[in-house]
């Protein structure tokens, strides 16, 4: 992850998919950004099965990301993977708190913060998760749960942590459906206010993504969108053909320079 606020990450999230077989996918991403390299940083994370030979068949052009970690160091967690084991297998990144983590694992904002930190102490990059359900918008609270969500899993950030803020609604992810601009502005300038607030300057150097259906053909306006500085993608990650297409796009946002990739640093 760069410095630089403005960088764009373009992070892919496999969730529970992903055999061998698909690692031809990341090699195609892989040539994708060999070619043209553009001056993006573009994640994915994959299911911790898969990173070490994620690692290789990106051949250093994309980083490679675990999708959880634990808020433990190794100890008796049968089942569990704590984020020194993520580094050790290659990763360079941490999805923490995605909503599907939160509802069918239970993990409140407080272990989320928690895994966060972990992430932390072993330099891995964290994308933090949070949006509200399709009831709490309707009830127009998306912004109240949101700041909430964002004060509660977000611990005081460490000198020189990586953090992304992933804006992912609930009702968007998987669905086809997607907030409108408008809507996106409000929540991600609330948060950004938020951020502002809490951590002054030291926020600037968080990015803060979109999430939840996005697709080569919405990916453009979304990246358009005021406070936007990347996306994270579910369905359209699993094949390079998509993930590709919106690469191409998030190229044209941000034009190449000449930045050596170092895998250590993406992301
Ligand atoms: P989706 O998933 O792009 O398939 O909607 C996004 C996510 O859950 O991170």
């Amino acid at each position: 992850m760069s410095e630089e606020p403005t960088r764009t990450l373009i992070a892919g999230n496999w969730k529970m998919h992903g055999l061998r077989a698909q690692l031809d996918e990341i090699d195609a991403m892989a040539c994708s950004v060999r070619e043209r390299p553009g001056n993006l940083d573009v994640l994915v994370c994959v299911p911790a099965t898969l990173i070490a030979r994620a690692v290789q068949a990106a051949d250093g052009l994309i980083a490679i990301g675990g999708e959880d970690c634990s808020a433990e160091e190794a100890g008796s967690f049968t089942g569990d993977i704590d984020a020194e084991m993520l580094r050790d297998a290659g990763a360079t990144s941490v999805i923490v708190g995605h909503s599907e983590r939160r509802r069918w694992h239970h993990e409140t904002d407080a272990i989320v913060a928690a895994k966060a930190k972990a992430a932390w102490q072993q330099d891995l990059a964290t994308i933090i998760c949070l949006g509200e359900t399709g009831a709490q918008r309707r009830d127009g609270n998306a912004l109240k749960v949101c700041g909430e969500q964002l004060a509660a899993s977000l611990p005081t950030i460490k000198a020189g942590a990586r953090i992304s803020i992933a804006y992912e609604p609930l009702w968007a992810i998987g669905s086809g459906e997607i907030p409108t601009r408008d809507d996106i502005v409000a929540v991600l300038g609330h948060l950004r206010a938020a951020l502002d607030t809490r951590f002054g300057s030291a926020a600037r150097s968080i990015r803060m993504l979109y999430g939840g259906s996005v697709k080569p053909g919405n990916a453009r306006e979304i990246l358009d969108t005021p406070h936007v500085d990347g996306m994270l993608i579910g369905g359209s990650s699993l094949l390079a053909v998509e993930f590709n297409a919106i690469l191409d796009i998030a190229r044209e946002r941000s034009p190449a320079v000449n930045c050596p990739l170092a895998q250590d640093k993406l992301s």
